[in-house]
This record gives C-alpha cells, sequence and structure tokens, in this order.
C-alpha cells in the first residue's frame, strides 16, 4: 500500500471516535459501514484465509457478524444480534465477560500506573506471586509472569532445562501448548509441527494417559545416555477434545518422574483457575507438580496474562543471573490487578464448585441426547466446564456447529475441524442460559436427523 500518513491519522481518529461514542448514538448505517469494513480488513491486512473459516462470516446472511458488546455469557454483535457463548473465548472467561469486579480492579490500576517502570519495585506483580505460592499445590513458591500461554510454556521449558542441566522433554500425543517454537516442539499433532521441522531436538511424544510409555521412555533414555528434563502434559487434555486419563496417569507420572530425577511439568494454561471443577486440574488427583503453567483465564477475560511457577529449589537457578528469563510487558499493573481480582471472585464465587456441579449437570443431559442421537453424537467426555463432543465426522459436527450459531449460539467448530467440539462457557453462567443452550443443541440434532 502506498504510504499515507494522513490517512491513517484520520482512519485511526475514526475508529477511537467510534468506540469513545455511546452505542445507542451510532445511527444503523454506522454499524452496517463497521460491519461491512471489518471483513474487508480481515481480507486485506489480517488473513483472507480467516473469512473461509469464521461461522460469523459463512453462515451470515448478510453482514458478518461482528463482535462490539459483550457482558457475562452473551455476545451482542455491532447490529445488535445476540448470541449465547459457550465458547468462552477457548478457557479465557472463566469469570463471565467483563465481570464487573475486575473490570474495576483495571480501571482503578489503569487511573494510577498502566505500565511498570523497570526500574521501581512494582507492588502488584510481588503479590500476586505471594497469592499464587498460597493457592497452588506443594512447595510452589515463586513466579514469572508473561501474557500468553505459549510464552508461559517458554519458559517452563527454559527453567527445567537450566535447573536440571538436561535437554531433552516427553510430551504427550494430541497435547497443545502453544505454537511458538520452543511450545511447538511439544506439540502432539503433526499439522502445525511438520511444516516446520526439525523444532527442538530430544522431545520425544508418548500416547496421553499412559504412564507405562512415559516409564519406557524415560528407562531407553537412560539406557542410552540422552537426557531428559522433564515431562510435560496437560492435566486434562484441552484442544485434543477434553480428554480426561485415567485416575492413575497423574500419580504414576509424579512417582516416575521422582523415580527418574525428571521434572514434573502441568500445563494447566487451560485447565487452571477452576475450569475442570477444581482450582487446578492436578487437584483432582492430589499431585504437586514441580512446575506449573496459567494462562487463558488467568487476567479474568479483561488482559491478557499467563505465568510460570515452581519451587524455591528449581527457581535458585535464575537467582545468579535474574535476567537470564525477562519480558518487558509480562506481568504488567494492569495484567496483575486483572489476575488478582480474578482470583478473588474465582474463591468468592467458589467458581470451581460450580464449574463442577454444572459440568456435571452438562455431561448427564448431554449423555441423554447421545442416547437419542448416537449417530450425531458419538461420545461425550469431560470434567467440570471442559466438555467435549465427539461427532462422527468434520462434517457433521460442523452440521452441529452452523445449527447452534444460526439458532444464535457460538461455539468452536470450522469446517476442516469440527469432529470434537469443546464445551467451555463462563464458570458462573446460569443454569436457565445452559437450559436454553440444550434446548437449541436439541433442536439442531433434530434438524440434522
Ligand atoms: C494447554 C494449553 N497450553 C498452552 C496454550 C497456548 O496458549 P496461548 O494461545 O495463549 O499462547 C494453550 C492454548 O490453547 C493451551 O490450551
Amino acid at each position: 500500500m502506498a504510504r499515507d500518513t494522513c490517512y491513517a491519522m484520520q482512519e485511526a481518529h475514526r475508529m477511537v471516535d467510534i468506540i469513545t461514542t455511546p452505542c445507542e448514538n451510532l445511527c444503523r448505517e454506522d454499524c452496517q459501514r463497521i460491519a461491512r469494513e471489518t471483513r474487508e480488513n480481515f481480507a486485506n491486512h489480517i488473513n483472507k484465509g480467516f473469512l473461509e473459516y469464521r461461522k460469523s462470516v459463512t453462515e451470515a446472511n448478510d453482514f458478518a457478524v461482528t463482535e462490539w458488546v459483550c457482558k457475562g455469557s452473551i455476545l451482542r454483535d455491532i447490529l445488535g444480534r445476540e448470541y449465547i457463548d459457550i465458547l468462552g473465548g477457548y478457557g479465557i472467561y472463566s469469570p463471565g465477560i467483563r465481570h464487573p469486579k475486575i473490570v474495576a480492579a483495571v480501571k482503578a490500576q489503569l487511573d494510577r500506573s498502566p505500565q511498570y517502570s523497570q526500574e521501581m519495585l512494582d507492588p502488584l506483580r510481588a503479590h500476586l506471586a505471594k497469592v499464587l505460592a498460597f493457592l497452588t499445590p506443594g512447595d510452589i513458591q515463586y513466579g514469572f509472569f508473561a501474557n500468553s500461554g505459549t510464552e508461559a510454556v517458554e519458559g517452563a521449558m527454559k527453567l527445567a532445562k537450566l535447573h536440571t542441566g538436561k535437554n531433552g522433554f516427553i510430551a504427550m500425543l494430541k497435547g497443545f501448548h502453544g505454537k511458538t517454537l520452543g511450545a511447538l516442539s511439544l506439540m502432539g499433532k503433526s499439522v502445525f509441527r511438520a511444516p516446520l521441522l526439525p523444532l527442538l531436538g530430544g522431545v520425544r511424544h508418548v500416547p496421553f494417559g499412559d504412564a507405562d510409555a512415559v516409564e519406557k521412555q524415560l528407562a531407553a533414555a537412560k539406557a542410552v545416555g540422552d537426557d531428559i528434563a522433564a515431562v510435560v502434559a496437560e492435566p486434562i487434555q484441552g484442544e485434543a477434545g477434553a480428554i480426561v486419563p485415567p485416575d492413575d496417569f497423574w500419580p504414576r507420572l509424579r512417582e516416575i518422574c521422582d523415580h527418574y530425577a525428571v521434572l514434573l511439568i502441568a500445563d494447566e494454561v487451560q485447565t487452571g483457575l477452576g475450569r475442570t471443577g477444581k482450582i487446578f486440574g492436578v487437584d483432582h488427583w492430589d499431585v504437586a507438580p514441580d512446575i506449573m503453567c496459567l494462562g487463558k483465564a488467568m487476567g479474568g477475560g479483561v488482559v491478557p496474562m499467563s505465568a510460570f511457577l515452581s519451587t524455591p529449589k528449581i527457581w535458585a537457578c535464575l537467582e545468579p543471573n535474574p535476567f537470564m528469563h525477562t519480558t518487558t510487558t509480562g506481568g504488567n499493573p494492569l495484567a496483575c490487578a486483572a489476575a488478582l481480582a480474578h482470583i478473588g471472585v474465582m474463591l468468592e464465587e467458589d467458581l470451581p464448585r460450580q464449574a463442577a456441579e454444572k459440568g456435571a449437570y452438562v455431561l448427564a443431559k448431554l449423555r441423554e441426547l447421545q442416547e437419542l442421537y448416537p449417530h450425531i453424537l458419538q461420545q461425550v467426555r469431560g470434567k467440570g466446564l471442559l466438555i467435549g463432543m465427539e461427532f462422527p465426522t468434520d462434517q457433521t459436527g460442523y452440521q452441529v456447529a452452523s445449527g447452534l450459531f444460526s439458532r444464535k449460539v457460538i461455539t468452536a467448530g470450522t469446517l476442516t475441524n469440527a469432529k470434537n467440539i469443546r464445551i467451555e462457557p463462563a464458570l458462573n453462567i446460569p443454569y436457565k442460559i445452559l437450559d436454553e443452550v440444550l434446548n437449541r443443541l436439541e433442536d439442531t440434532f433434530k434438524s440434522i436427523a
């Protein structure tokens, strides 16, 4: 594009004017223009490819469904169309969208200081690390904060290598840990890895839930003199479709890692902070990992936030040179205010308990639907409000996802990736809304059958 700073300034001002205008003062033509331009801007400046995958474009009869005002479990587009959100931004919105206490904390901090000086000591970051030390299992006491889940995993991998002086990792088939190069090396799916090989050396993959396979790999690595720094797994695999491991998996991982002097990393980016019906996924099995990664919901769905956390013994390797791992914006005061407020809300509203109870309710209803429509809904699984529905093919899954979309319910599921669809709504979603979703789901199944 030809450089045009004047136009760039006008366009920047125009959007800021729009977002500072109360919604009710935008006329229908303004709203339609925003919807039209957003689609064009995605095509011309983000990635045309996305438009073929988003139901908000492919399934919209006229204007692309363009996100505008959202609250709790309801998403409203610029043209005023309302959708029930059971995707939860893939797990960001555990306390619901724009929880008032989290928004208030962030606004208050915004008026004080939005980022940090990098020289003075910042109280919120230190306080958040202390709060997390009291929330996490085992001896976890120290934390490093970043902005995304993949950064948390990168940090955890570096910490494991630095502490053990070893190189390799054992990760899980179908596992998902993010898409930066280190985290991608752990990924258990070829589609995102293969085009970028070679990635980090020394990573081996085993079937999720198979502790014997982990042990065999560790024994083999030891026999041939390869060194393994850590075993990395999600407590419950999220992206793979809410796959719950056998009950002895995590306790056995703990024993095996201790036996081979290898660290155990729990990637709780998706399962952490209440999602599965306990504060952390590993709490289902009373296991204390050596390193824990958090992300997604950590910033309360208001500010991006992630962390990797560990014990004083392991953290000691970062002390001689605390600049060994840094990021300029990670753990900034807005993110820390959001995370602190979110932890308060999670405990006060007992979001883990709500997730456990509502998850059991939804799973039971889905199992009833599975009995009625076994050719459509083949499997239902999960824990808490991390629930997976499995369909016979991507095509059937997409019929369900698009059927729900046309009934104003937002889920994941694209044309080419809909065999497994996750349900991960806000943990405080009212039963009334859940019932409405289940009715619309049954209606969708009926129309497909
Ligand atoms: C378990 C797990 N780890 C890491 C990540 C990466 O997080 P982000 O997309 O914030 O980088 C994800 C994202 O889905 C995840 O589910």
